[in-house]
């Protein structure tokens, strides 16, 4: 395994512990809201604050960009940058429903080089390497084959803080609902893309998510021969908030059908950067 791969599972498994640690007492939880539907527990804080701690104690010059801020203000132009969501489906978590990870991705002169997806529950460790391919456990992941959007399971996420979003996301999911044969909606992106990449999604599209959200789970599904894209289909999906995800195939269908549904949707109101 790459020696930065190794320092991102460690910081993982740490956060993971953290997670499940806190899944045992949900009542004792301290519970905060940033925003309109949008909560953050002591535990998301904490598990970042591990991420964070054994990143640096390897890497103390790399940048920062992780959902609940711990690393705020560090060094933008730093060559490489760490994208962290560490603990990706709070709402689930908070409501012990089985379905949430822990996300971190190392962004290297602007591309995502190194990618851990890690699901606590039933200890899933998803990871790639830029160039050397992508991991669940210990076996190599490939996306699946299927060709035709009639038999594909596709992945979603509901635009339930963006309500802006909300009309064209619903014309969106009519056309997949007709043209899929099913739709899905856990509830933790970055575990969602995950999924694409091992194969258990024909797909996946979301619109309104963050880059800790999407910056490992991308490169898991390009790593196992998946192609990842804006509503376009085009490279603006790890700032622009839009995201189709695909075995190559369906990709090109995804984007045939969504992309009309582009205009429709609000100027995304980021970009975020590790000075976020
Ligand atoms: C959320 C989850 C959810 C997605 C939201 C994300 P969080 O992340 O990934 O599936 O629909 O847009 O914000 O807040 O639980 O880290
Ligand atoms: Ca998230
Ligand atoms: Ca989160």
């Amino acid at each position: 395994m790459h020696p930065m791969l190794t320092t991102a599972v460690k910081a993982a498994r740490r956060a993971g512990s953290v997670i499940n640690r806190g899944a045992r007492d949900l009542d004792l939880l301290t519970v905060t809201t940033k925003g309109p539907k949008d909560f953050v527990s002591e535990v998301d804080r904490a598990a970042e604050a591990a991420i964070v701690e054994t990143l640096h104690a390897t890497y103390p010059n790399h940048a920062i960009l992780a959902e609940e801020g711990t690393a705020k203000g560090s060094n933008a132009a730093a060559e490489h940058v760490w994208i962290i969501d560490p603990l990706d489906g709070t709402t689930n978590f908070l409501h012990g429903f089985p379905q949430y990870c822990v996300s971190i991705a190392l962004q290297h002169k602007g591309q995502i080089t190194q990618a851990v997806v890690y699901d606590p529950v039933h200890n899933d460790l998803f990871t790639a390497t830029r160039g050397r391919g992508a991991f669940l456990n210990d076996r190599r992941m490939r996306v699946s084959r299927r060709q035709h959007l009639k038999e594909c399971l596709i992945g979603t996420g509901f635009p339930y803080r963006h309500g802006e979003h909300l009309d064209a996301y619903m014309r969106m999911m009519r056309t997949m609902t007709i043209e899929a044969a099913g739709i899905r909606r856990p509830g933790a992106a970055a575990l969602d893309l995950a999924y694409v990449a091992a194969g258990y999604y024909d797909g996946f599209w979301e619109v309104g998510l963050n880059p800790w959200d999407v910056a490992a789970g991308s490169l898991l599904i390009l790593e196992a021969g998946g192609l990842v894209g804006d509503l376009a289909g085009d490279a603006e999906y790890l700032y622009g908030g839009q995201i189709i995800a695909a075995n190559p195939r369906i990709f090109a269908q995804m984007v045939k059908l969504l992309s009309p549904y582009r205009e429709s949707l609000p100027p995304v109101s980021r970009p975020l950067t590790a000075e976020t």
